[in-house]
């Protein structure tokens, strides 16, 4: 079983990318989010319990969620593996993870984030619309327009926006949730399984490098791992992604670009667009 774990910041195209490469490797698209979403709507007493963190842009607890993703993976289709899609959040959730994995005779064969400055991720997050029956078909005012104004492209069944896409609760869940990613992106540098992708570009070229780091998983040159080689990104520490959201407030331009075509190794810093 290999599962490829999608890290990124609220809004940065996880679920739509999850989508597309779920289709292109044939496992499905594990949500944590959408999970939740399905469990609020049908009022199940975990839906209950879940909502008011959700509502207030703030982490589910981290047993809740590993339960629900446990149940997930143990389901049949999810036997050759997955693409989860906003789990885990926290470093006890990877931690979680990869012990549910070793029950299940699988790993985290990649972990892949996706980096979108803050700017932007307001951006997308206040145009986003969902398709009512399916979260896999997901849109944008500008970026990705359905055919129809207000109907799914696919099924022609009517747009949502969410919630938790209210401005205020977009700030919450930036200031709240971006500290523990940058912890779990630490712990995938140090496994040496982490790839980083630019988000800012269209939906299609970001699909093809996340298919370009599955096909060559996160190594250095030199075959030691990310964690091994001098000048890998300690996330955590130095907040230096495009988001912005350290808690330090610190926004760094690295100056240093990915080279060519294809997914940044770790180590490789980028400066986002400020
Ligand atoms: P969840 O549903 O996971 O929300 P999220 O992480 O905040 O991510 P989003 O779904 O908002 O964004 P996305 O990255 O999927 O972007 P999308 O593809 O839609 O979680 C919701 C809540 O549940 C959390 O706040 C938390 O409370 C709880 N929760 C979930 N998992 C949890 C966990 N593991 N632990 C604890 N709590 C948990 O794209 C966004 C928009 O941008 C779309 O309109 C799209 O069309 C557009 N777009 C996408 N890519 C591009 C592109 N390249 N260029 C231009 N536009 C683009």
């Amino acid at each position: 079983m290999r599962v490829y774990v999608l890290v990124g910041a609220p809004g940065a195209g996880k679920g739509t990318q999850a989508a597309l490469l779920g289709k292109r490797l044939g496992v499905p698209h594990v949500a944590s989010g959408d999970l939740f979403r399905d469990n609020i709507k049908r009022e199940t007493a975990l839906g209950k319990k879940v909502k008011s963190y959700i509502d207030r842009g703030a982490l589910v607890p981290d047993d809740m969620t590993v339960h629900l993703i446990s149940d997930r993976l143990s389901q049949k289709d999810a036997t050759e593996g997955a693409i989860l899609d906003g789990f885990p959040r926290t470093r006890p959730q990877a931690q979680a993870l990869d012990k549910m994995l070793d029950r299940l005779d699988g790993r985290v064969a990649g972990a892949l984030y996706i980096d979108v400055d803050r700017e932007e991720l307001i951006r997308r997050l206040s145009g986003r619309w969902l398709c009512s029956v399916s979260s896999d078909h997901v849109y944008h005012d500008t970026a990705r327009p359905p055919k129809k104004p207000g109907k799914c492209d696919v099924d022609g069944a009517a747009l949502d926006q969410r919630d938790d896409d209210k401005p205020e609760t977009i700030r919450a869940r930036l200031e709240l949730q971006l500290p523990p990613m940058y912890e779990v992106l630490d712990y995938y540098t140090d496994r040496g399984v982490l790839s980083a992708v630019r988000g800012d570009q269209h939906i299609a070229e970001v699909t093809e490098e996340l298919m370009h780091a599955i096909a060559q998983p996160a190594h250095a040159s030199d075959g030691r791992t990310p964690a091994e080689t001098p000048g890998a990104e300690r996330f955590a520490r130095s907040g230096r992604t495009s988001d912005g959201c350290h808690p330090g407030g610190r926004r760094e331009a690295t100056g240093s670009r990915v080279a060519g075509r294809g997914p940044a190794k770790v180590g490789v810093r980028r400066g986002g667009r400020r």
